[in-house]
Parts: C-alpha cells; sequence; structure tokens
C-alpha cells in the first residue's frame, strides 16, 4: 500500500477533524501518502481528490465539521456508481481506502471493498454511538455534553415557571444520547426505542412525582422512540393533565457541532492511527473500535447488523435517581 484515499461520510461528528488529522500524520510517519477525498462517496465519483500533507491537517483538531465536507451520495449505492468510483480510484494510485462515517458509510464500504476486492478500512464517526463492537463513537461524547448542557438551561427555566419539559434528542433509531443524556443531566425519564416505555407508565409516574417532590421535570425523548416524538408525547399529557403546563424542545443539528470533547480528539487520534496500523498490517472490511481501552478490529458485516442494545438496569437508573 502506497497512497491511501480518506473520507468522511454521512452525518458529521465533532472529533472527524481529529480523526482526519491522525489518519494523515499516521500515515506519513510511516511512509505514506494521503488522499483527500471530499463529500465522501460523491466524491470519490467526482474525482475531487486532493493530497494532503502534514501541514493541511495542522489546526483542525479543536474544529467540529469536518474538512473533507460529508454527504450522502445516492450514486454510491449502486453497482455502477461504485464502480465509476473504484476505475476513479485506480486511475489516481489509490491503493487503500479509510472511511470515517456510520453504518450508511459502512454499508457502502463493505459492498464496495467486496465487489472490488479493495482494501477498506473504517473509522466510526457518528453522535449516535450506534455501530456494534466499539464502546464509543467519535463524536458521542461531545453531542452528549452539548445536550447536557442544553438541559441544565432549560432546567433554569423549567424550574422558574414550574413547567413539564419534553427534549427530544438525536440518535436516529438508537437512545444512547437520550439514556446517558438523561442520565447525566438528571431527566425524571428517558423514552427510547430499545425499551419501549408506555404511556401508562409515564402517566403514572407523573400522577405521582411531578409537582409533589419536584418544581419541574424534563422527559428525554429519543427521536427513534417509536411513539411519535417529544410533541406527540407531550400532547397526551396535556389533555390528560390539563393543568400541567407542558412544553417541547427539539434540540435538532446543535448536537452535531462544537469543539470536540478531550475524550473524543483521544479516541480520533488512537483510531485514525489504528486505522493506518491495520492497513499495513493487511487487514480489509473491518472498522477499528474501542472496546475496554483497547483497539480492536470489527468485520463491517457485525459493526452493521448487530445491535449494541440498553440493559433494562441502565433505565432502571433513571427511574431509581428521579424518585
Ligand atoms: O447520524 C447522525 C444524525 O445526526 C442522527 O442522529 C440524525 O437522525 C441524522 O443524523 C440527521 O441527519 P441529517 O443531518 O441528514 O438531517
Amino acid at each position: 500500500i502506497k497512497r491511501i484515499g480518506l473520507l468522511t461520510s454521512g452525518g458529521d461528528a465533532p472529533g472527524m477533524n481529529g480523526a482526519i488529522r491522525a489518519v494523515t500524520r499516521s500515515a506519513n510517519y510511516h511512509g505514506l501518502e494521503v488522499v483527500g477525498i471530499s463529500h465522501g462517496y460523491r466524491g470519490m465519483i467526482n474525482k475531487a481528490f486532493k493530497t494532503l500533507e502534514s501541514k493541511d491537517v495542522s489546526n483542525i483538531l479543536q474544529q467540529g465539521g469536518t474538512i473533507l465536507k460529508s454527504a450522502r451520495c445516492m450514486e454510491f449505492k449502486t453497482i455502477e456508481g461504485r464502480k465509476k468510483a473504484y476505475d476513479n480510484l485506480i486511475e489516481a494510485k489509490i491503493d487503500a481506502l479509510v472511511v470515517i462515517g456510520g453504518d450508511g458509510t459502512f454499508t457502502g464500504a463493505g459492498l464496495f471493498a467486496k465487489e472490488h476486492n479493495f482494501p477498506v478500512v473504517g473509522i466510526p464517526g457518528t453522535i449516535d454511538n450506534d455501530l456494534y463492537g466499539t464502546d464509543f463513537t467519535i463524536g458521542y461524547d461531545t453531542a452528549l455534553n452539548t445536550i447536557v448542557d442544553c438541559v441544565d438551561k432549560i432546567k433554569d427555566t423549567a424550574t422558574a415557571h414550574e413547567r413539564l419539559f419534553f427534549i427530544e434528542v438525536m440518535g436516529r433509531d438508537a437512545g444512547f444520547l437520550a439514556l446517558n443524556g438523561g442520565i447525566a443531566a438528571g431527566s425524571e425519564a428517558v423514552l427510547i426505542p430499545e425499551i419501549p416505555t408506555s404511556y401508562a407508565d409515564l402517566k403514572s409516574y407523573l400522577a405521582n412525582g411531578y409537582r409533589k417532590s419536584k418544581n419541574s421535570s424534563i422527559v428525554l425523548v429519543a427521536e427513534g422512540e417509536k411513539e411519535g416524538g417529544a410533541f406527540n408525547w407531550a400532547k397526551r399529557v396535556e389533555k390528560d393533565f390539563p393543568d400541567y403546563d407542558v412544553r417541547v424542545t427539539i434540540l435538532g443539528h446543535i448536537q452535531r457541532g462544537g469543539t470536540p470533547s478531550a475524550s473524543d480528539r483521544i479516541l480520533a487520534s488512537r483510531l485514525g492511527a489504528g486505522a493506518i496500523e491495520a492497513l499495513m498490517d493487511d487487514q480489509k472490511s473491518i472498522m477499528i473500535g474501542i472496546e475496554n481501552g483497547e483497539i480492536v478490529h470489527v468485520p463491517f458485516t457485525k459493526a452493521i447488523k448487530n445491535q449494541k442494545g440498553v440493559k433494562q438496569q441502565q433505565l432502571d437508573l433513571v427511574k431509581i435517581l428521579s424518585n
């Protein structure tokens, strides 16, 4: 391997820049060249290639977003699109690929690697933390801290007005941001897709807890939760408890931005260096992950298909600590 193509794809996540820096500098350290591909897989199809050198990645470790830009590319979902991308890589003498992204990115990478027998290594970069085989994904810690910061602020006004807030957070089909955001910010309940809460349970909690022992209440709702989101829950509660003062906040894309936390920068640095080591070791079609503090290699197929899951015990903790 001599020239490595590098791209970020799917939803951006704080810390992706740290991974770009680590891949570039580790590769250079080992005498390999890096070609930055902009706008994810679209850049592979459009030949948006530019050599990355050490100075190109200086001063980006602390920046959110991704200097390589990101996109979700429909054409790469087709065999023809992936063939075009392959031809362009060969023409540019790129002989391996590092992709930074989430499950959609790895699904495309897996297909591409198989169809063209091309070495591809993935780095988990998504705020959702929904990839199996890694304890953490790049961006999750920063997003979690953003959520906690926002909930703390909402709590001030919630308490001043003795209100009940439903706050919806991102996570796609996963509830990790809601669950751990709820634990860290001291919310009264969390509603997540992995372990659904019935409306009857929430109602009984509200009837018993809200306004008896609390002068405000926060319920964190994961966007992937199956009952229709924060507005829907709020509407039902308002109907059944007309004297409750209910408000809804959707945190939205604020969760994707900002300076990456120290943890995300360290994770990005370790995974980026790990990706280059894996390629030098002839590894293919794997995600570089972290488990119990150690770097691990997880086949794309496992990382995408297997479910990380949430333990009931974690959800119980929210209940215990909010009584
Ligand atoms: O995967 C990251 C994520 O922020 C999800 O939490 C969310 O569902 C989705 O991306 C939003 O995507 P977009 O930025 O394309 O609206």
